[in-house]
């Protein structure tokens, strides 16, 4: 639109209007924009809505939503045209799911999930990984993507587990915050940058039985203490904006929740930037929660509590007006969330360059080379071995010959990979990835060619001349429906299939049992589905679904050496078919290159360094297993089944033996305003490198409330080469010691301190030394 055409739709002369002066103060153009607004039109600015089902002209142009979500890539341009053809031009703020990757653009680059990527316990390749996916996002005409998820794991059936990275909120906290630097670049008027929003604001993940969206119960000391202080580091790091979880605490919905958004996160930490709710939040008030008896009541509740920018309730637009003319909300109310919501637009400079969709950029960054090859470094570094006999790596003899395929001298040798994970893409991306049910327009999700699977990347690094052989040896699930087809929920998201498990297929396990019996080695590649992960799609318990116990023990049984390959979203409980195998990895749903990374650690080609970033129960019944329980219950133990994890917070294994010894804490006698430095030693008495990660945890000996037996306070990696020692450093500041008083506040408690340091949260592997913290 030229300056003459909107001066004839506005009437005045906008040459001289300050909010199109890009000279002006953003404040200036703020107050400038609103004050030439009509209630309609500022109450369209705090819609998003999703706009997947095309449906424009009424989203823009009647509703004036000022932002949209899910838009159909061929549509894009049409979108931000609507909003610019508008009366006063206010551009349209895009926003999406780019959770682990530009998830729904095909081909784009799909990195390990959050729960894969946080197996690498490095915040800087975090960052990497972040900027890439936002250089991605960015060139498609995206500004927001709503990434990265600061819940913490807590009951291991709940379905986004994927999600999160995981039960400790140190490392959440870190990752988050390497993952918002990632995603908002250099400042958004960098043309790559793209909004971070940390969510799901705050205490979604305290299920009651794993259950989606349950009232959460929590206390305000209990969100204080391992909840909130995550997204306050998200906060400090400048995320610009926040999004809320589906949740009520203590009977109070989360998109009413004073407490939460206006004393503490707008109060207590400064926020300035925006608040969404999460889907639909406002109607579910509604017709779910029913603590409202309609549209213009939950919109009212939603304004007054701080909520900025409303996601996928359409009715907002007139309910809220409605609420104004009630007196259910004050006008100044509504223009408040309005500045918040302009002032993105402003700071992304979208008033001078709507940011369209660039197909020349398109071409240059998405799925290009470097961003492969970064996405290959991510998935070898989210692979975790939990178990080896000393199988692995196979044959011990292989080199890289610099092509990424092993060479070397040896005998012939054949593999058979086996399983329904095995040359399974979706397993490889996990939720948030193509097909997965969240938008319509990747039915048959990203491209093959674009995901290497287990049998991929095994074809292609194993030498030359093995034989690799395929039986997939049972299903997860029956096809009793069909994926592609979901169907709408009352707040029109995609309602996902029923799962049914899969029976046993006795011609699958007979092919794959001969298989095995044929081969040098099995890598049987189990896990969960698509169907069993995400939004909705809690789990009832935590066992390998369908056909594969049936395929585990059978391949077992043959007698062929069996590696187990764990492709999965989250952690499951395994039979003793499994963890009597004579190796165990992890995958958590690692990304496109997830195949060839795990075929690489296989072969020997890379050394396996991830740790696990939250813990795994033995079954079901034994949850919660996180590390960080509270003391104080009688004994550790079930009648009938230990409380020790089955792999423990930190856990996870090299190709050669590292031992720590001579941990040092150089002052006995820290100021509360001081750091605690300590020094340990580490020896490789293998034969193989290790990357190997060092894991602080701090103990507070007496405390005048229940605490955490420990907590992790400072991680550090160190390259240690075989016959080497090297010493590492760690310094923890002593206000991190702190704890939260049964009155709710944040202190350190002068006293004793254990700092206990080791190569997981398994005390018995942790070196301790005492020293004190002085007022
Ligand atoms: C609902 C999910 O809870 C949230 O994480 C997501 O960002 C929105 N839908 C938008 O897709």
């Amino acid at each position: 639109m030229t300056t003459d055409d909107l001066e004839s739709i506005v009437g005045q002369p906008v040459r001289t209007a300050v909010y199109l002066d890009p000279e002006a103060s953003v404040e200036a153009r703020i107050e400038d924009l609103l004050s030439r607004m009509t209630l309609p039109e500022k109450v369209g600015q705090l819609l998003t809505l999703d706009a997947q089902h095309g449906d424009l002209e009424d989203i823009v142009s009647a509703k004036l939503a000022g932002s949209v979500l899910h838009v159909t890539p061929a549509l894009m341009p049409e979108a931000m045209e609507l909003a610019g053809r508008s009366r006063l031009g206010i551009p349209l703020l895009t926003g999406d799911d780019g959770i682990h990757g530009h998830s729904f653009w095909p081909g784009a680059t799909i990195f390990p999930t959050q729960l894969g990527m946080a197996c690498s316990w490095d915040p800087a390749l975090l960052q990497q990984v972040a900027r890439v996916a936002a250089t991605e996002i960015a060139s498609t005409g995206i500004h927001w993507t709503f990434s990265p998820v600061l819940c913490i794991t807590r009951d291991l059936r709940w379905g986004r587990i994927n999600e999160t990275f995981g039960e400790d909120p140190f490392l959440i906290g870190e990752l988050g915050a390497a993952m918002v630097r990632g995603y908002q670049g250099e400042g958004l008027s960098d043309p790559t940058a793209v909004l971070a929003c940390a969510k799901h604001f705050a205490g979604y993940s305290e299920t009651l039985g794993g259950r989606d969206a349950s009232e959460a119960d929590l206390s305000p000391r209990k969100l204080r203490s391992w909840f909130l202080p995550p997204f306050e580091q998200a906060a400090r790091a400048g995320c610009r904006t926040f999004m809320l979880g589906y949740q009520s605490i203590d009977g109070v919905p989360i998109t009413g929740h004073q407490w939460l958004l206006n004393d503490v996160l707008k109060g207590e930490w400064g926020f300035t930037g925006t608040l969404v709710t999460d889907w639909d939040n406002v109607g579910r008030m509604v017709y779910d929660q029913r603590t409202c008896a309609d549209h213009v009541e939950a919109a009212a509740v939603a304004v007054n509590a701080g909520n900025d920018l409303i996601m996928a309730t359409p009715a907002f637009f007139e309910g809220a007006q409605e609420a104004v003319a009630r007196g259910l909300v004050e006008e100044k109310q509504v223009d408040d969330a309005v500045r918040r919501v302009l002032r993105l637009k402003f700071e992304l400079g979208l008033f001078e360059d709507p940011r369209i969709p660039d197909p020349d950029r398109q071409a240059q960054v998405i799925g290009c080379r470097a961003h492969a090859d970064l996405n290959l470094e991510t998935a070898r570094r989210s692979l975790v071995l939990l178990r080896n006999d000393g199988i692995l790596p196979l044959e011990g003899r292989l080199t890289s010959d610099g092509t990424g395929r092993a060479g070397g001298e040896g005998t012939l040798r054949t593999i058979a990979v086996i399983g329904p994970n095995a040359d399974s893409p979706q397993a490889m991306l996990g939720d948030w990835a193509g097909a997965t049910g969240q938008v319509p327009w990747m039915p048959e999700g990203h491209p093959r060619e674009s995901v290497e699977t287990v049998l991929d990347g095994l074809r292609a690094v194993a030498p030359s001349d093995w034989t690799i052989t395929h039986a997939r040896g049972a299903d997860i699930e029956s096809l009793a429906f069909d994926p592609t087809q979901w169907s709408l929920g009352p707040d029109g998201q995609p309602q996902p299939p029923v799962f049914t498990p899969a029976p046993v297929d006795q011609a699958q396990l007979r092919a794959a049992t001969a298989a095995a019996e044929a081969a040098d080695y099995a890598v049987v590649v189990v896990g969960d589905t698509i169907a069993l992960a995400g939004e909705v799609r809690s789990t009832a318990t935590l066992e390998l679904q369908g056909g594969q116990l049936a395929l585990l023990e059978a391949v077992a049984a043959t007698g062929t050496p069996m590696i187990v390959v764990l492709a999965q979203s989250k952690p499951s409980s395994l039979p003793d078919s499994a963890l009597n195998a004579a190796a165990l990895i992890e995958a958590f749903n690692p990304g496109m290159r997830g195949g060839r990374a795990i075929a690489e650690l296989l072969l020997g080609l890379i050394e396996p360094s991830g740790r696990l970033p939250v813990s795994f129960a033995r079954h079901v019944g034994q949850q919660p297993v996180f590390y960080n329980q509270v003391r104080g219950q009688h004994g550790d133990r079930y009648a009938d089944l230990t409380q020790d994890p089955l792999f423990a917070f930190g856990e996870g294994l090299s190709y050669t033996t590292v031992t720590y010894s001579g941990l040092t804490v150089h002052e006995d006698d820290v100021p509360v305003d001081g750091t605690v430095h300590a020094t340990v030693r580490l020896t490789n008495s293998g034969s193989r490198p290790a990357l190997e990660t060092v894991q602080a945890y701090i103990s507070d000996l007496t405390t005048s409330v229940t605490w955490a037996e420990q907590e992790l306070k400072a991680f550090t990696q160190a390259e240690v080469l075989p016959g080497e020692t090297v010493a590492v450093d760690i310094s923890i500041p002593a206000a991190q010691c702190s704890l939260v008083t049964a009155d709710n506040r944040r202190v350190v408690e002068p006293g004793e301190f254990a700092l206990r340091v080791g190569p997981s949260s398994r005390r018995e592997q942790q070196l301790s030394e005492r020293f004190r913290i002085r007022a």
